[in-house]
């Protein structure tokens, strides 16, 4: 696997999606000129020539893998590594991570999730899903929650939530829109602060 970050003295992030990657794309908009943080690995499940386009243009590794389990789970190691990853960030990343995976970034593997955890979580809850429900339940809120990944899908230590109001006539659209424009205004901001916040711990 070629070289990607080879700065030592910065803090390295992979990214890991299986979607539009809208959220990925947002993130190295956002750290494009970070001397500290450095987006250096985008790992997709899903081809997204959008975004392969983007990681040429900005010196990030992409990686498409179409592999699952054990195998998949190789490939992002040997790419985490390869690439001196200290944070790995899933934004609309399908598959369970698995508990060794967990152990090599104890406390370092932070998710997006579409709604107000712990209400909508869970397996199979993700995207358009997450908004159906949320309508069908008849919420007078929703939002997002961003948080640490453990081996049960979205049960790990909430980092922050945000939250709006559903309009009496809300759709599944409107709701969709509202929830993305949360996410990209508030992720990269949490993320920041969340990965700045516990490298600093680290030299108190
Ligand atoms: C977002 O809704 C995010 O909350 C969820 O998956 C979606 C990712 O969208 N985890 P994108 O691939 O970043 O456009």
């Amino acid at each position: 696997y070629s070289y990607f970050c080879k700065h030592m003295n910065t803090t390295n992030i992979a990214i890991f999606i299986s979607g539009k990657g809208s959220n990925a794309l947002n993130l190295i908009t956002y750290f494009k000129n970070s001397e500290q943080f450095k987006i250096c690995l985008i790992f997709a499940t899903k081809e997204n020539p959008e975004l392969e386009r983007s990681c040429a243009i900005n010196n990030i590794k992409f990686h498409f893998s179409l592999k699952n389990g054990i195998e998949l789970e190789k490939d992002q190691i040997q790419l985490c590594l390869a690439n001196s990853i200290s944070w790995v960030v899933l934004a609309g990343y399908l598959k369970q991570i698995s508990p060794s995976f967990i152990a090599l970034f104890p406390n370092r593997i932070i998710n997006i999730h579409p709604s107000l955890l712990p209400k909508f979580g869970g397996k199979g809850m993700y995207g358009i899903n997450v908004h159906r429900a949320v309508l069908a339940a008849k919420e007078s809120k929703s939002g997002i929650t961003i948080h640490y990944v453990t081996e049960e899908f979205d049960k790990g230590e909430i980092i922050a939530q945000y939250n709006l109001d559903l309009d009496l006539e809300e759709t599944l659209e409107t709701l969709e829109k509202k929830i993305h424009e949360l996410e990209l205004r508030y992720f990269p901001i949490v993320l920041e602060e969340t990965i700045y916040d516990s490298s600093t711990q680290k030299i108190i």
